[in-house]
């Protein structure tokens, strides 16, 4: 079977549900595929040493972007998981998709402020994010143009994995496990 390259975009708030599926879509692509899933929240770890850094968010962006045009560049897939925000980061990642030949998949991942904030309740350590930081990432999201939308609060990873399968030309559609737009 013909298995395409493919830039995947995971997109949303925090604690929408990005590196779950993430986690779930690797774990799901068949044996052996190239694919390397590259993280804005690793990227601001290893430079800066704390997950949060609105100041130097352009650049974390721009190394997502050198980071996965090397990974297409030498075969590989690429899951970018980040909270893209801001629709021009969305478009830059696009034209790169374009320029290597591989198929482009923006998918936005969603789900209340509530249960985002719920989930976010229940993290520790770094991986908490501000109960107002939170919110105001919530309300300013540039919010259109995706490839599709999930929402994590009735879809499992697993079946939001199974469905960006099906999107990147690796399954059949058949059974509907869930609403998806776009
Ligand atoms: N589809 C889902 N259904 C139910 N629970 C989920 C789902 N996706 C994520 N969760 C739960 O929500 C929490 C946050 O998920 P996750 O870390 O994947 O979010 P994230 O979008 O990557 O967050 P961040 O932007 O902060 O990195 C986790 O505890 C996870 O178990
Ligand atoms: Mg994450």
């Amino acid at each position: 079977m013909h298995r395409p390259q493919f830039l995947l975009l995971l997109c949303g708030g925090p604690a929408t549900g990005k590196t779950s599926a993430a986690s779930a879509l690797l774990g799901a692509l068949p044996p052996g595929y190239r694919v390397v899933h590259i993280q804005t929240d690793a990227i601001r770890m290893m430079v800066y040493n704390r997950r949060h850094s609105r100041r130097e968010s352009r650049m974390v962006y721009e190394m997502l972007r050198i980071c996965s045009q090397v990974a297409l560049t030498n075969g590989y897939s690429v899951i970018a998981d980040a909270t893209f925000t801001k629709r021009r980061d969305r478009q830059v990642f696009a034209k790169l998709a374009h320029k290597a030949g591989s198929n482009f998949l923006s998918a936005k991942l969603h789900c209340s402020l509530r249960l985002a904030m719920l989930r976010n309740s229940q993290r520790s350590g770094s991986k908490f994010v501000p109960k107002e930081k939170l919110i105001s990432m919530h309300n300013s999201y540039e919010d259109d143009a995706f490839s599709l939308v999930l929402d994590t609060g009735s879809l499992k990873p697993e079946a939001i994995a199974h469905l960006l399968l099906q999107r990147l030309g690796f399954e059949s559609p058949e059974s509907s496990l869930g609403s998806v737009s776009g």
